[in-house]
């Protein structure tokens, strides 16, 4: 596999891959907001403004050119948080509002600029691998590189929305440790139904993140 940043002319390219393979995430299986090959336009609007940040990465097949796996990675700045609650609130979507009202509260709640005391966070927003490829590594090695481009940016934290317990290893690899961690199974209706019925193993949505050195040589 070969590794690298993607260009604009790879984008439409990584919302099919996302099409076809982002649906199997934990909790987007339990709630349903996106379907196996459909178009899912409230997730792939926000998945376009993540890749115009220009910091995500993908690998490519290198017999055949198809992208297996891809880091969306973003800039998270002051203020998002809650403008996107603002966004879930207007949404007449209840699977939108499931999953993005509850990564907004927390890291709402978390507060990790002020926390922090910086006004950028590097955010790994989607990492997402081509079903076929799953096991190899290929997440882990998309995830080390992300790492890369934060530092060589100058941010002083990445941070992950870890939905996945295959995310959560991951991160526990490359040393990032959670800031806050929510069981699925702890939220439920006015009537006793679980909002979040996520099949083991994964049982936790964890808040992962890390401090980075200062190696920044660009912008
Ligand atoms: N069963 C058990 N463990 C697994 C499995 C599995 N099916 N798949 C991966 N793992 C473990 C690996 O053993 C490894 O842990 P280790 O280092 O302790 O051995 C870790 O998870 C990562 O393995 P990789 O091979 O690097 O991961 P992979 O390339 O398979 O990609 C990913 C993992 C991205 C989660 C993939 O399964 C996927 O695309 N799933 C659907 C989308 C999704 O859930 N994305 C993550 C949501 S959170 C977020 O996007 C920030």
């Amino acid at each position: 596999f070969e590794y690298g940043p993607v260009p604009p002319t790879k984008y439409e390219e990584v919302i099919q891959h996302l099409r076809h393979n982002f649906p199997d995430e934990p909790l987007n299986v339990a709630v349903g907001l996106c379907k196996h090959d459909e178009e899912c336009k409230a997730f792939e609007h926000h998945n376009l403004l993540t890749l115009k940040d220009g910091l995500s990465v993908m690998a490519v097949d290198s017999n055949t050119g198809e992208i297996v796996g891809v880091a969306l990675n973003g800039i998270a700045r002051q203020g998002d948080n809650e403008e996107g609650l603002k966004e879930v609130e207007e949404s007449d979507s209840r699977e939108f509002r499931l999953i993005f009202g509850l990564l907004f509260n927390v890291n709402h709640e978390l507060n990790l600029f002020e926390k922090y005391n910086v006004d950028k966070i590097f955010e790994l927003r989607i990492l997402s691998v081509d079903s076929r490829c799953r096991g190899r590594g290929i997440a882990k090695e998309l995830f080390m590189r992300s790492e890369i481009i934060a530092e060589e940016y100058g941010f002083k934290i990445i941070k992950t929305d870890a939905t996945s317990l295959f995310t959560q290893r991951v991160c526990e690899r490359l040393g990032l440790t959670v800031a806050k961690s929510v069981r699925y199974k702890d939220y439920k209706d006015e009537k006793g139904n679980l909002l979040y019925d996520v099949e083991s193993p994964h049982d936790y949505y964890k808040v992962m993140l890390k401090e980075l050195p200062d190696h920044s040589t660009k912008g």
